[in-house]
């Protein structure tokens, strides 16, 4: 399966190491959402080239077991190189504090979101291109139980709490259309996979009908959002990760959506009105038309950065 493209890596990476102005010739940096590795990789590569730095500390999380496993794999080039510590943690960067201590970071980076592994076919339901089990966690154990998976939402939700969920995570205008006709075919038969929850949106609710995007998109993503409280647990990772990091280190942030954004545009807002630090630009960072060329689902991020002063 191809490799996650990093995204904004290059203006992360400069404006991240731009902005320290530590003395030590020890860097710390911890990647929130390993993924495939690739933002580590582009850190690694370019840190080593730098003289200033003796020893580089990498620490990265994810929660998906399988995710580890294939970034570890991309990084196995780098396990003899003594000026260079990796560390990976199976892990919510919600729970940074718990499961990193006594350590503070130059920099830290969320790529907030699914990687292209799990979007094609990871065996999840992420995406209504492929019939899988719908479950949605970004965890690969199997759920424990009152683990919230996609199935449970679709086939034991109320009408309005479905609803709800489709207009608050992704704005769906059908969201009434779409939760009565879940609700409908339900009381026959329990909704088991991606494909037929995509199918029943797109044939029983749309007749068809066709757009620029699937009609199932929305949806999926508002189902994603819930089973795994993503608005929820990037509050708590930022809060955690401000409390982690070195003075005059930074956090760098890739959103995908609005309502993530927002979380982040006023975290950063609040810091620096309580002059805890101060945003390193204003203005999102978005990807260069050169970018979303080469890799088209880099079209919708938005980076923010702030330093910790
Ligand atoms: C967009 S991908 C990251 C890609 C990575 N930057 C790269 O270059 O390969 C997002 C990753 O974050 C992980 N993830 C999502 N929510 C998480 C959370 N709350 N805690 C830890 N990892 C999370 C996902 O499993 C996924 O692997």
């Amino acid at each position: 399966m191809t490799r996650h493209i990093p995204v904004l890596a290059k203006e992360i990476y400069e404006n991240l190491i731009i902005n320290n102005k530590n003395d030590s010739e020890k860097y710390y940096h911890l990647d929130c959402n390993f993924g495939d590795g690739g933002h580590v990789e582009y850190f690694i590569e370019n840190l080593l080239k730098s003289d200033k730095y003796k020893k580089i500390f990498i620490y990265a999380l994810d929660l998906d077991q399988e995710a580890i496993v294939r970034g570890k794999d991309f990084l196995k080039k780098y396990k003899d190189n003594n000026k260079l510590s990796i560390t990976i943690i199976q892990g919510n960067f919600a729970n940074i504090t718990d499961l990193i201590k006594d350590i503070k970071f130059d920099s830290v980076l969320f790529d907030l979101g699914l990687s292209t592994y799990q979007l094609s076919g990871a065996g999840r339901g992420f995406s209504f291109k492929y019939d899988e089990k719908l479950d949605m966690r970004f965890s690969t154990l199997p759920a424990n139980e009152g683990e919230l998976t996609a199935y449970d939402i679709v086939n034991f939700w109320s009408l309005d709490n479905i609803c709800l969920i489709l207009r608050q995570y992704a704005d769906e205008k059908s969201a009434w259309r779409i939760a009565n006709k879940l609700v409908e075919v339900r009381e026959h038969k329990k909704i088991e996979t991606s494909g037929e929850l995509a199918d029943i949106i797109q044939n029983q609710v749309f007749k068809g009908g066709k757009g620029k995007i699937h009609p199932a998109t929305k949806t999926f993503q508002a189902l994603r959002i819930a089973v795994n409280a993503e608005l929820q647990v990037l509050d708590q990772g930022l809060k955690g990760t401000y409390d982690v990091l070195n003075k005059n280190g930074c956090i760098a942030v890739i959103s995908y959506h609005s309502l993530e954004d927002v979380i982040v545009k006023q975290y950063f807002k609040d810091l620096e009105k309580n002059d805890k630090g101060m945003r390193v630009n204003k203005k999102i960072i978005i990807p260069t038309d050169e970018e979303i060329k080469e890799n088209p689902k880099s079209r919708s991020a938005k980076l923010r950065i702030f330093k910790k002063i």
